[in-house]
């Protein structure tokens, strides 16, 4: 296993359309796993392929169970429905030391395919809900600093590109 380097705004390679995968492969298997490693040491709720460099459909997610944390990798993965709204704070890896409240879909059903290649469906809320929907944006090349008001946007570019210059 191996720790991956995150990429962080404003690298160019988080607003890049990730392609859909289309073999399992021992790289990607071995990818998911460094992927899952590297999201816990970072304490990340998910993270997708495009956060270290790798513009594929493959996002890991750290599912909170009864019996402790159990992350999982999904392969292009989709949102098929979704159900009402709600706004809670929201931070990602890759734009560090900042938190903001977005609003999101309620609830969700994600679809996608799972390491071994099984389909994979579930229906979720809450916390797990908004970390597919952060996710799967960023496949899309999309941030959730872009749901932020102009206002707020230009506020957090003045301030994040200070810090990081
Ligand atoms: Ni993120």
């Amino acid at each position: 296993m191996a720790i991956l380097e995150i990429k962080t705004y404003p690298d160019p390679i988080l607003r890049e359309q990730a392609k859909p995968i289309e073999h399992i492969t021992e790289e990607i298997k071995r990818l998911s796993t460094d992927m899952i490693e590297t999201m816990r040491l970072a304490r990340g709720a998910g993270l997708a392929a495009n956060q270290i460099g790798i513009p594929i459909r493959l996002i890991v997610i750290e599912l909170k169970g009864k019996k402790g944390d159990k992350a999982m990798a999904i392969i292009n993965p989709e949102i098929v429905l979704t159900e009402s709204e709600e706004i809670a704070e929201e931070g990602c890896l890759s734009v560090p030391g900042f938190y903001e409240f977005i609003k999101r879909a309620k609830k969700v059903y994600v679809k996608g395919i799972d390491i071994e290649g099984k389909l994979f469906e579930t229906e979720c809320e809450g916390y797990l809900a908004r970390a597919f929907q952060h996710e799967i944006d960023h496949l899309n090349g999309k941030l959730f600093i872009d749901y932020l008001s102009p206002v707020k946007r230009n506020i957090f570019k003045k301030k994040y590109l200070k810090k990081i210059r």
